[in-house]
């Protein structure tokens, strides 16, 4: 779809994604433990609006809707009704209309279409924010969380750990198809940690890995499943991270831009988007994400452009596997050969079409329903020369963005433009 009434985005902010393994996260052995506390998932939406606030000098005022990515407050933090919850970052959002967002890892991605959408509608300013929290509980508990976003009674059985397990199944089919190996899918990893460790929001920020530690298999790397037949295609170094944090992104109309005050040399234009889904638990070709080919195609067609047009891109690399189906997906690459287009290098910070610039979900970290929405604030970013040791060093006209929910059943995909005048 493209937008009758232009979009912009006007503003945006992202806090640091934490979690095990960031020296800003409190855990056993942080000095601090015992004596603070991480941020809640009320202070992460909190802190996150202010901050857009606050860095932009925007007067929240004029927003007139919001929308609120998120995947599972209620399992994680016993908190729902989010929308709700957003209004206690500034007494001046109060009786404003705000709701919360659920398409699970693809809630912040859902919640900008809500938003385009509200603007067609005739509204001016919208927020949108997503948000999550999921350290409160054993990476295996919140395994089963998180499988509440596949076909539960018949895809929870498969492994305590479900997303993992439905991506190596699809790891298992390209390997067993196309003869890729392990060493390919680590050279994903390296990629995501070493834009981190250049990421000081990032999750992974401090944590570096070799391609020999993200190849291996061993103690420090362990596949995790139990599942006899999957669990020789996952390792911990193939997985995103489980991590707090909050991201946001203003939108607004032409008038609006007016009413906040902002030159659109200071926006990024949302040319255009594809928002599909498929039914849950029925995935029918394990070696394709035929949901995002089916979403990118409609954001790129309705924007005018062709995959060989995109300069930067965010997708969605839950697992390793998942940024080379995305590659194919997106028509970078024929099928089965995702993995040439990485190791041409092409898709690294130095390469013509740098992919997941600040680490992706692999290295800055997956608070699920933040990651749609960090997406397209990445590519802000980028295009207004933000990223500072990973800023991209020449000028960058036309981004994508890719959110997945669930083994490719919910995707959004946005073709954004870089406002100059
Ligand atoms: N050998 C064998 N197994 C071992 C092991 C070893 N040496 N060391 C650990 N394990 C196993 C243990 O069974 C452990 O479980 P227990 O706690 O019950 O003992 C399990 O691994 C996890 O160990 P940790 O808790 O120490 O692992 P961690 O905290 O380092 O987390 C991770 C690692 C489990 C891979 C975690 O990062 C993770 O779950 N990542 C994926 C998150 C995810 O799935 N996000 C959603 C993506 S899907 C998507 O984006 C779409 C959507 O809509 C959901």
């Amino acid at each position: 779809m493209r937008p009758a009434r232009p979009v912009y985005i006007a503003a945006q902010a992202i806090t640091p994604f934490i979690g095990k393994g960031n020296p800003h996260f409190i855990a056993p052995g942080h000095p601090e433990y015992g004596k603070r506390d991480n941020p809640t998932l009320e202070e992460h939406l909190c802190t996150v609006v202010r901050k857009l606030l606050d860095d932009h000098g925007i007067d929240p005022s004029l927003i007139q809707r919001g929308f609120v990515g998120n995947f599972a407050g209620e399992l994680f933090s016993k908190q729902g009704h989010l929308g709700a919850m957003v209004a206690r970052a500034d007494a001046r959002l109060a009786s404003k209309g705000f709701t919360r967002v659920e398409a699970a890892c693809a809630s912040g991605g859902v919640g900008l279409v809500g938003a385009i959408e509200a603007i067609q509608a005739g509204f001016d300013v919208v927020l949108v924010v997503g948000a999550e929290v999921q350290t409160t509980v054993r990476a295996r508990e919140g395994a089963d969380y998180l499988a509440r976003a596949a076909h539960y009674a018949t895809e929870r059985p498969i492994d305590d750990f479900t997303f993992p397990a439905l991506l190596a199944r699809r790891a298992k089919a390209y390997k067993e198809t196309y003869g890729l190996t392990d060493r390919d899918l680590a050279h994903f990893t390296v990629k995501a940690y070493s834009n981190a460790n250049r990421n000081p929001l990032a999750h992974m920020h401090a944590v570096k890995i070799t391609l020999e530690q993200a190849a291996t298999a061993g103690d420090h790397n362990p596949q995790i499943l139990q599942n006899p037949e999957l669990k020789p295609h996952l390792k911990v170094s193939d997985c995103s991270q489980v991590s707090d944090g909050a991201a946001a992104v203003l939108l607004a109309s032409e008038a609006g831009l007016q009413k906040l005050g902002r030159r659109k040399a200071d926006c990024v234009q949302v040319r255009a988007y594809g928002f599909c889904t498929n039914p849950l638990g029925q995935v029918q070709n394990l070696l394709r994400f035929d949901t995002t080919a089916a979403a990118v195609a409609e954001a790129l067609r309705d924007a005018g452009c062709t995959p060989q047009d995109v300069q930067v891109a965010e997708v969605h690399d839950c697992f390793t596997i998942a940024e080379l189906l995305m590659y194919e997906a997106i028509g970078w690459a024929e099928q089965g050969k995702g993995i040439e287009l990485l190791l041409s290098g092409r898709t690294s910070l130095e390469g013509d079409l740098p992919v997941n610039t600040g680490g992706g979900l692999l290295g800055f970290g997956h608070p699920v329903g933040a990651t749609g929405v960090k997406q397209a604030a990445e590519i802000y970013r980028q295009m207004k020369g933000l990223c500072g040791d990973y800023q991209i060093p020449r000028e960058l006209h036309t981004g994508l963005t890719v959110n997945m929910g669930g083994d490719d059943r919910t995707v959004v995909a946005l073709v954004l433009e870089n406002c100059t005048v």
